[in-house]
């Protein structure tokens, strides 16, 4: 199975923010907001990457990424010209993926939680499409699903101004090799851009989705206004500190999914002692 995560996009609702910087390299707490999705790939066994980005930030990613090898595994950069869609990562993608099964991950997307990670490697060479439900108190902002008594789903609608569920749909997608079809035959929403929603509603006609909710101990954050910006850096530093255990980290992600060895993890770890971040990888050994 392949991985794309999706970095492009203008950053609007972060402007001045994100005016000079991609919105997927700022900050949350002590690491880059691409690292959050990254890891979350590579935890889901996942070692072959594709990162989308704006022409403009494209330079910027590749000197802080660079082609995966430090991390066990390779990284390939491409480019989204417009921000016209997050299904058009699919058609952006197409030879990349080939003939393969793929997850897309969003750049800007924080995942953390015992049970979620587990439920990951299970995703893996879906038949159909697999997306996952998180119960938020503003759905409007998001890809709605509404389910039957059953928990089957019945309907998801993209920014819905009356949301029939508080259930968002969350920026990580697993999907067979027909997603490439699929994104090809969806036409553009009233906002102009190939939506996700309509890829996952593609699947959910053919019967072939499956909405898992998320546990109640698993934790989703988005990072699309400058409170929950805030919000996730807080969410991180205060755990982070607490615990000792990093969240977010492609290096602690990449030891964990045996894609490099506990030397390679000391290596990693001497670079980035001064900055304290270097200590939590430590701490894995
Ligand atoms: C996108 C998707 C939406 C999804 C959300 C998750 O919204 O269109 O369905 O719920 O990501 O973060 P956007 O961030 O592009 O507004």
């Amino acid at each position: 199975m392949k991985g794309i995560i999706l970095a492009g996009g203008t950053g609007t609702r972060l402007y001045p923010i994100t005016q000079g910087i991609s919105k997927q390299l700022m900050p949350i707490y002590d690491k880059p907001m691409i690292y959050y999705p990254l890891s979350t790939l590579i935890q889901a066994g996942i070692s072959d990457i594709l990162v989308i980005t704006t022409p403009e930030d494209q330079g910027a990613f590749q000197r802080l990424l660079g082609d995966g090898s430090q991390f066990g595994i390779r990284l390939t950069y491409a480019v989204q010209q417009r921000p016209e869609g997050l299904a058009q990562a699919f058609i952006i993608g197409a030879d990349f993926i080939g003939d393969s099964s793929v997850a897309l991950a969003l750049g800007d997307n924080i995942f953390h939680g015992s049970q979620f990670s587990a439920s990951l490697s299970q995703c893996r060479d879906p038949q159909g499409g697999i997306v996952f439900a998180y119960e938020v108190s503003d759905p409007s902002r998001y890809g709605v699903v509404a389910f039957d008594e059953s928990g089957q789903a019945l309907s998801i609608v993209e920014k819905p101004q009356h949301p029939q569920s508080n259930f968002a749909v969350v920026g990580l997608y697993f999907y067979d090799n027909s997603v490439i079809d699929i994104a090809h035959t969806i036409t553009p929403s009233t906002r102009g851009e190939l939506e996700i929603t309509s890829v996952n509603e593609a699947y959910l006609r053919q019967g072939k989705l499956q909405v898992q909710k998320l546990a109640r101990g698993d934790v989703w954050l988005d990072t699309g206004t400058f409170d929950s910006m805030s919000e996730a850096s807080s969410y991180v530093e205060v755990l982070q500190k607490r615990t000792g255990i990093i969240i977010g980290s492609p290096e602690a992600a990449a030891y964990q999914s045996g894609f490099i060895d506990a030397e390679q993890l000391q290596i990693l770890a001497a670079r980035l002692d001064k900055s304290g971040y270097g200590k939590l990888l430590r701490n894995i050994l």
